[in-house]
């Protein structure tokens, strides 16, 4: 992997740059799609490329070693192969995943027992355990195995989890580097910088994560309930102490707002639920702000969904029509709002990328954070 710095902002600390992997190169700033269980929610692959312009998407360690499992992968010649994406994937180590959705996990120094939210069998994720099931998945950027911790946490809490945390790190880069790829292209390991949200914690944390010399690295433990000026001065402090040439990446963020916020403060790489999970429930983020299309207001509005951000299903269907598709629960309305969804992330951070190759990110971002965060 290789990552090249583009453009840096003037009144920011937003950059523009470019990562090459085996499977094509991703301009960023950029947003990844969520692609849990190997497809993300309710969108085909073809809509994900031509449509919403997406370049590297998601998936997930947890659910792809319960199912398919990793017999099915390896047979399949790896995700790429299995769910025909050819272009880069990132897999999440599990180490959110374990403690979100499956109820009963036992923390030890070796790893993380845990019962499978699918079927209640029992198994166990260790650092190098979760290395070996992502080279077999073969995602050309796969995360180490860390421990995401709660909001609220205590102090000590959050200590002793970050030093497990680090010890975690040192066994996944021993095995990572003693094993190779199984399919012909190369993969690489970020680490990830925990720490809560206590600042010698997160400064500790981002010297050690960055004292690795990875490709890439990543912030953990945002975006759990924290306020989000929490969440902006931790990531701040976080992206001053990783290496300025290498790309940084926010998981779980955000909100269009905070993700802009976040490029201003020097982060490359995002993911989250939201444009997804949101859609399925009638939210719709569009360049004029906030639509909950089930509301009354759009029962006779037959405007397109958005029509400044242009694609195919934004101008092509009207508000009514997804209304009336939300609120009667068909299949559709999770497609088109889910496609439209995406296709606002991704003109976002492309957007965010024009701008601050133009020098002209900080008053932008500034206008659009309102604009975004109006609900209309
Ligand atoms: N996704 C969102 N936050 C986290 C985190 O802290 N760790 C991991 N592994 N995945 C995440």
């Amino acid at each position: 992997m290789k990552f090249t710095l583009e453009a840096k902002d003037t009144g920011s600390k937003a950059r523009a740059g470019a990562v090459e992997t085996d499977h094509g190169t991703i301009l960023t700033p950029i947003f990844m799609p969520v692609g849990t269980a190997g497809s993300v929610k309710a969108v085909h692959q073809r809509e994900l490329k031509e449509d919403i312009k997406a370049q590297i998407i998601l998936g997930n360690t947890y659910h792809l070693y319960l199912r398919p499992g990793l017999g099915t992968l390896e047979k399949a010649g790896g995700l790429h192969k299995f769910n025909g994406w050819d272009k880069p994937i990132l897999t999440d180590s599990g180490g959110y995943q374990v403690y979100s959705l499956s109820g009963t996990r036992k923390i030890k120094e070796e790893g993380v027992t845990f019962k499978s939210h699918i079927d209640g069998s029992k198994h166990v994720f260790t650092p190098e355990g979760v290395m070996d099931i992502q080279r077999t998945i073969g995602a050309d950027i796969i995360m180490a195995f860390d421990e995401c911790t709660p909001y609220p946490c205590e102090y000590s809490y959050a200590c002793e989890s970050m030093e497990m945390t680090h010890r975690w790190l040192k066994r996944c880069c021993t095995r990572f580097d003693e094993t190779e790829g199984k399919y012909g292209y190369s993969q690489t390991l970020f680490p990830i910088v925990q720490g809560s949200v206590y600042k010698d914690l997160r400064k500790k944390s981002a010297e050690t994560i960055a004292s690795y010399e990875r490709e890439g690295n990543a912030i953990g433990g945002l975006s759990v309930g924290e306020p989000a000026e929490d969440m902006y001065e931790m990531t701040e402090l976080v992206c001053d102490i990783l290496p300025a040439d290498k790309p940084r990446y926010l998981m779980g963020v955000g909100t269009p707002a905070n993700i802009l916020e976040c490029i201003a403060l020097g982060v490359d790489m995002f993911d989250c639920v939201m444009p997804t999970r949101n859609a399925r429930n009638g939210m719709l983020f569009t360049t004029e702000g906030i639509v909950n299309i089930r509301n009354e207001k759009w029962k006779d509005d037959f405007s397109p969904l958005d029509a400044g951000l242009g694609g195919y299903v934004s101008t092509f269907y009207s508000k009514a029509y997804l209304r009336h598709l939300i609120n009667s629960k068909e299949i559709l309305g999770a497609q088109i709002a889910s496609v439209h969804n995406l296709s606002f992330y991704l003109w976002l951070v492309g957007e965010a990328r024009q701008q601050i190759i133009s020098g002209t990110f900080y008053g932008w971002k500034e206008k659009m954070v309102k604009k975004l965060m109006q609900r209309l």
